[in-house]
Protein backbone atom coordinates (compact mmCIF):
# COMPACT_ATOMS: atom_id res chain seq x y z
CA UNK A 1 0.00 0.00 0.00
CA UNK A 2 1.22 3.28 -0.55
CA UNK A 3 -0.08 6.69 -0.36
CA UNK A 4 -2.11 6.47 -3.95
CA UNK A 5 -2.08 2.85 -4.94
CA UNK A 6 -4.10 0.72 -2.83
CA UNK A 7 -2.29 -2.55 -4.05
CA UNK A 8 0.08 -4.92 -2.00
CA UNK A 9 3.65 -5.52 -3.13
CA UNK A 10 4.01 -8.16 -6.15
CA UNK A 11 0.36 -6.61 -7.15
CA UNK A 12 2.14 -5.16 -9.87
CA UNK A 13 4.19 -6.57 -13.09
CA UNK A 14 7.40 -4.88 -13.90
CA UNK A 15 6.38 -3.81 -17.19
CA UNK A 16 3.53 -1.16 -16.51
CA UNK A 17 1.68 0.50 -19.25
CA UNK A 18 0.62 4.20 -18.25
CA UNK A 19 -2.42 6.10 -20.40
CA UNK A 20 -3.56 9.35 -18.67
CA UNK A 21 -7.00 8.18 -18.32
CA UNK A 22 -7.88 5.54 -15.73
CA UNK A 23 -10.91 4.21 -18.11
CA UNK A 24 -8.24 4.17 -21.11
CA UNK A 25 -6.67 2.36 -18.75
CA UNK A 26 -9.33 0.07 -18.28
CA UNK A 27 -10.22 -0.70 -21.75
CA UNK A 28 -6.48 -1.69 -22.67
CA UNK A 29 -6.82 -4.19 -19.81
CA UNK A 30 -10.00 -5.46 -20.61
CA UNK A 31 -9.13 -5.34 -24.37
CA UNK A 32 -5.58 -6.30 -25.05
CA UNK A 33 -4.58 -8.91 -21.44
CA UNK A 34 -6.19 -12.14 -20.41
CA UNK A 35 -6.24 -12.80 -16.52
CA UNK A 36 -7.08 -9.52 -15.30
CA UNK A 37 -7.15 -8.05 -12.00
CA UNK A 38 -8.23 -4.61 -10.69
CA UNK A 39 -5.42 -3.75 -8.47
CA UNK A 40 -5.59 -0.43 -7.68
CA UNK A 41 -9.14 2.34 -7.62
CA UNK A 42 -8.03 4.56 -5.12
CA UNK A 43 -9.49 7.87 -6.38
CA UNK A 44 -10.86 6.37 -9.38
CA UNK A 45 -7.50 5.99 -10.75
CA UNK A 46 -7.82 2.60 -12.06
CA UNK A 47 -4.52 -0.02 -12.09
CA UNK A 48 -4.91 -3.55 -13.26
CA UNK A 49 -2.79 -6.44 -13.88
CA UNK A 50 -3.03 -9.45 -16.34
CA UNK A 51 -1.15 -11.11 -19.08
CA UNK A 52 -0.40 -10.63 -22.37
CA UNK A 53 1.42 -13.51 -24.65
CA UNK A 54 2.48 -15.37 -21.45
CA UNK A 55 4.04 -11.97 -19.73
CA UNK A 56 2.92 -10.76 -17.03
CA UNK A 57 1.87 -6.63 -17.56
CA UNK A 58 -0.15 -3.94 -15.52
CA UNK A 59 -1.54 -0.90 -16.88
CA UNK A 60 -2.36 2.23 -14.85
CA UNK A 61 -3.42 5.58 -15.39
CA UNK A 62 -1.01 8.57 -14.62
CA UNK A 63 -3.45 11.01 -14.41
CA UNK A 64 -2.93 14.36 -16.88
CA UNK A 65 0.34 16.12 -16.08
CA UNK A 66 3.60 15.39 -14.97
CA UNK A 67 2.44 16.41 -11.35
CA UNK A 68 0.29 13.69 -11.28
CA UNK A 69 2.40 11.28 -13.25
CA UNK A 70 5.32 12.30 -11.17
CA UNK A 71 3.15 10.35 -7.93
CA UNK A 72 2.24 7.49 -9.87
CA UNK A 73 5.44 6.40 -11.35
CA UNK A 74 7.18 7.23 -8.38
CA UNK A 75 5.35 5.38 -6.19
CA UNK A 76 5.08 2.32 -8.88
CA UNK A 77 8.77 2.50 -9.11
CA UNK A 78 9.70 2.83 -5.35
CA UNK A 79 7.56 0.91 -3.90
CA UNK A 80 6.52 -1.69 -6.43
CA UNK A 81 9.63 -2.32 -8.29
CA UNK A 82 8.34 -1.51 -11.80
CA UNK A 83 11.16 -1.67 -14.30
CA UNK A 84 9.58 -0.84 -17.85
CA UNK A 85 7.34 2.12 -17.56
CA UNK A 86 5.69 3.02 -21.10
CA UNK A 87 3.09 5.99 -21.39
CA UNK A 88 0.55 5.32 -23.96
CA UNK A 89 -1.43 8.58 -24.63
CA UNK A 90 -2.43 11.63 -27.06
CA UNK A 91 -1.12 14.69 -28.07
CA UNK A 92 -1.47 17.26 -30.25
CA UNK A 93 0.86 17.41 -33.51
CA UNK A 94 3.02 20.35 -34.50
CA UNK A 95 4.74 20.11 -37.64
CA UNK A 96 3.14 20.06 -40.87
CA UNK A 97 4.32 16.27 -42.07
CA UNK A 98 2.76 14.74 -38.70
CA UNK A 99 -0.70 14.39 -39.30
CA UNK A 100 -3.48 13.50 -36.76
CA UNK A 101 -3.56 9.93 -36.27
CA UNK A 102 -0.21 9.43 -36.63
CA UNK A 103 2.07 7.25 -34.43
CA UNK A 104 4.95 9.44 -32.78
CA UNK A 105 8.06 7.61 -30.59
CA UNK A 106 9.53 9.81 -28.21
CA UNK A 107 13.33 9.66 -27.74
CA UNK A 108 13.52 13.20 -25.76
CA UNK A 109 10.91 14.96 -24.14
CA UNK A 110 11.61 19.15 -23.80
CA UNK A 111 9.65 21.34 -20.92
CA UNK A 112 9.95 24.59 -19.16
CA UNK A 113 9.43 23.00 -15.83
CA UNK A 114 9.43 19.07 -14.54
CA UNK A 115 8.69 18.51 -11.00
CA UNK A 116 11.99 17.35 -10.88
CA UNK A 117 13.30 20.65 -12.11
CA UNK A 118 14.45 21.99 -9.27
CA UNK A 119 16.89 19.05 -8.23
CA UNK A 120 18.93 20.29 -11.55
CA UNK A 121 19.67 23.65 -10.23
CA UNK A 122 21.29 25.31 -13.49
CA UNK A 123 21.29 22.26 -15.69
CA UNK A 124 18.93 21.69 -18.31
CA UNK A 125 18.61 17.65 -17.91
CA UNK A 126 17.62 16.68 -21.03
CA UNK A 127 14.94 13.58 -20.30
CA UNK A 128 15.63 10.39 -23.24
CA UNK A 129 13.65 7.60 -23.74
CA UNK A 130 15.29 3.78 -23.43
CA UNK A 131 17.01 3.40 -26.27
CA UNK A 132 16.23 -0.57 -26.34
CA UNK A 133 12.37 0.18 -26.07
CA UNK A 134 12.41 2.83 -29.00
CA UNK A 135 14.22 0.87 -31.28
CA UNK A 136 11.57 -2.30 -30.52
CA UNK A 137 8.45 0.47 -30.52
CA UNK A 138 9.71 1.41 -34.23
CA UNK A 139 10.36 -2.14 -35.43
CA UNK A 140 6.72 -3.31 -33.51
CA UNK A 141 4.42 -0.22 -35.50
CA UNK A 142 6.46 -0.42 -38.58
CA UNK A 143 5.33 -4.53 -38.39
CA UNK A 144 1.96 -3.54 -38.20
CA UNK A 145 2.34 -1.37 -40.96
CA UNK A 146 2.76 2.07 -39.97
CA UNK A 147 5.18 4.91 -40.06
CA UNK A 148 5.83 6.35 -36.85
CA UNK A 149 7.51 10.02 -36.27
CA UNK A 150 10.61 9.02 -34.19
CA UNK A 151 12.37 12.45 -32.64
CA UNK A 152 11.54 15.23 -30.13
CA UNK A 153 8.56 16.26 -28.22
CA UNK A 154 7.45 19.03 -25.85
CA UNK A 155 5.96 18.10 -22.20
CA UNK A 156 4.00 21.06 -21.60
CA UNK A 157 2.90 22.21 -18.10
CA UNK A 158 -0.40 23.86 -19.10
CA UNK A 159 -2.59 22.68 -21.83
CA UNK A 160 -4.73 26.26 -22.43
CA UNK A 161 -1.42 27.61 -23.07
CA UNK A 162 -0.85 31.35 -22.85
CA UNK A 163 2.51 31.38 -24.04
CA UNK A 164 2.23 30.94 -28.34
CA UNK A 165 5.45 32.18 -28.64
CA UNK A 166 6.79 28.81 -26.78
CA UNK A 167 5.01 26.06 -28.91
CA UNK A 168 6.30 28.21 -31.74
CA UNK A 169 10.07 27.70 -31.13
CA UNK A 170 9.07 24.05 -30.13
CA UNK A 171 7.84 24.10 -33.87
CA UNK A 172 11.12 25.73 -34.72
CA UNK A 173 13.69 23.11 -33.31
CA UNK A 174 11.68 20.17 -34.86
CA UNK A 175 9.51 19.40 -31.62
CA UNK A 176 6.90 16.71 -33.94
CA UNK A 177 4.57 16.72 -30.64
CA UNK A 178 3.05 18.51 -27.21
CA UNK A 179 2.14 16.15 -24.26
CA UNK A 180 2.22 16.37 -20.53
CA UNK A 181 3.72 13.55 -19.00
CA UNK A 182 7.11 12.11 -20.87
CA UNK A 183 9.49 14.71 -19.61
CA UNK A 184 8.83 13.64 -15.98
CA UNK A 185 8.40 10.22 -16.84
CA UNK A 186 11.80 9.37 -19.09
CA UNK A 187 13.17 11.60 -15.69
CA UNK A 188 12.46 9.65 -12.61
CA UNK A 189 13.31 6.26 -15.24
CA UNK A 190 16.69 8.04 -15.19
CA UNK A 191 17.08 8.79 -11.47
CA UNK A 192 16.13 4.57 -10.16
CA UNK A 193 17.30 3.01 -13.14
CA UNK A 194 14.49 1.95 -15.29
CA UNK A 195 13.65 1.87 -18.94
CA UNK A 196 10.91 4.62 -19.95
CA UNK A 197 9.39 5.48 -23.41
CA UNK A 198 5.92 7.55 -24.93
CA UNK A 199 4.25 5.96 -27.37
CA UNK A 200 1.47 8.71 -28.96
CA UNK A 201 -1.13 9.27 -31.30
CA UNK A 202 -1.77 12.38 -32.47
CA UNK A 203 -4.84 13.60 -31.26
CA UNK A 204 -5.27 17.56 -32.93
CA UNK A 205 -2.96 19.49 -34.12
CA UNK A 206 -1.83 22.77 -33.18
CA UNK A 207 -1.44 24.39 -36.71
CA UNK A 208 -4.41 22.99 -38.62
CA UNK A 209 -6.96 23.17 -35.71
CA UNK A 210 -7.40 19.15 -37.36
CA UNK A 211 -9.01 17.35 -34.00
CA UNK A 212 -9.37 13.10 -34.14
CA UNK A 213 -13.25 11.84 -34.45
CA UNK A 214 -14.10 10.34 -31.08
CA UNK A 215 -15.16 7.22 -33.16
CA UNK A 216 -11.22 7.17 -34.38
CA UNK A 217 -9.67 7.42 -30.87
CA UNK A 218 -10.09 4.28 -29.64
CA UNK A 219 -8.85 2.09 -33.12
CA UNK A 220 -5.84 4.18 -33.02
CA UNK A 221 -5.17 4.22 -29.13
CA UNK A 222 -5.33 0.14 -29.51
CA UNK A 223 -2.32 0.62 -31.82
CA UNK A 224 0.05 2.41 -29.24
CA UNK A 225 -1.26 -0.46 -26.73
CA UNK A 226 -0.24 -3.02 -28.94
CA UNK A 227 3.38 -1.20 -29.99
CA UNK A 228 3.89 -0.67 -26.05
CA UNK A 229 3.47 -4.01 -25.53
CA UNK A 230 5.72 -5.77 -28.40
CA UNK A 231 8.38 -3.20 -27.81
CA UNK A 232 8.13 -3.90 -23.58
CA UNK A 233 8.49 -7.61 -24.82
CA UNK A 234 10.46 -7.87 -27.34
N1 LIG B 1 -2.52 16.15 -25.42
C1 LIG B 1 -3.24 15.99 -26.55
N2 LIG B 1 -3.30 17.13 -27.24
C2 LIG B 1 -2.60 18.04 -26.53
C3 LIG B 1 -2.29 19.40 -26.72
N3 LIG B 1 -2.75 20.04 -27.78
N4 LIG B 1 -1.55 20.03 -25.78
C4 LIG B 1 -1.12 19.36 -24.70
N5 LIG B 1 -1.38 18.09 -24.47
C5 LIG B 1 -2.10 17.42 -25.38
Amino acid sequence: MTVHIGAEKGDFAETVLMPGDPYRAKWAAETFLSDVRLVNEVRGMLGFTGTWNGHRVSIQGSGMGMPSLSIYANELIRDFDAQTLIRIGSCGGMQPHVKVRDVIIAMSAASVNTPSSTIFKDVNFAPTADWSLTRNAVQAAEAQGLTPHVGGIYSSDVFYDERPDLNEQMVRHGILGVEMEAAELYTLAARYQRRALAVLTVSDHLQTGEALPSEDRERSFGEMVEIALAAAFA
